[in-house]
């Protein structure tokens, strides 16, 4: 959990199903991040089956109580990030967000697929934009599934509204995809780049 000034801000983030995650986040806290990330999204079966990650999904009151348990034992903001629900047939990620908001998180991640999903088919931003949009809904809502470019990322951040965007797989052994983004969305253009797509001038850090 060693955090380099240039990679700063920072959140750190965990899953659980137990009140052991309030000792996760204080250990968490203690590493000096700017934040601690709740993952409420994690669909994998050795997490899901120890009651952890999407598998809260099933069970809000169990999700809101040690939320706020963990909102509680840290001084940092706490932030969530989850699914659209557990399966076609159970996306409740409006009560979600609003019974998390009610506890004390202070922004909210959502990726557009349920746990029963994956990460098979598109991801779906409408329930997304819905959230945002939800007028008892005050704290920043990310979007996140499928963002893989500059141009994609704009349109959906124009599209459903949202505060931010999440990006996973398309920053893997591309992370300058986020300073390409961040000159479209603030600057409206994208850093010249090399044939790697690399934006000239981007240091990278030998890990
Ligand atoms: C290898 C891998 C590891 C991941 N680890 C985490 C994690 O630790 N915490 C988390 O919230 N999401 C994690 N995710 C999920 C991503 O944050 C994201 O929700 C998902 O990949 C969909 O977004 P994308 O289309 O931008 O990749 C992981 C995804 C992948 C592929």
């Amino acid at each position: 959990m060693d955090i380099f000034p240039e990679e700063r801000p920072v959140g750190s983030g965990f899953c659980g199903g137990e009140d052991a995650m309030e000792e996760a986040a204080r250990i968490a806290e203690r590493a000096g991040p700017e934040l601690v990330d709740i993952n409420y999204g994690c669909p994998v079966n050795k997490v899901v089956n120890k009651g952890a990650g999407a598998c809260l999904l099933q069970d809000v009151d169990k999700m809101v109580r040690l939320t706020e348990k963990v909102v509680k034992a840290v001084k940092l903001p706490v932030t969530v990030k989850t699914r659209l629900g557990w399966s076609d047939q159970t996306k409740n990620i409006m009560e979600v967000a609003e019974r998390l908001q009610d506890v004390g998180i202070q922004a909210l991640s959502i990726h557009g697929r349920t746990r029963a999903q994956l990460y098979k088919g598109p991801a779906d931003w409408t329930l997304i934009g819905e959230v945002k949009n939800n007028p008892r809904i005050h704290i920043p809502i990310f979007g996140n599934g499928d963002i893989d470019s500059p141009e994609k990322a704009l349109e959906y951040r124009n599209r459903y509204g949202v505060d931010g965007l999440m990006i996973g797989r398309a920053s893997i052994g591309a992370p300058w995809i986020f300073n390409q983004i961040e000159a479209l969305l603030r600057h409206r253009r994208t850093p010249a780049t090399a044939n790697t797509g690399r934006p000239r001038g981007c240091r990278s850090r030998t890990l």
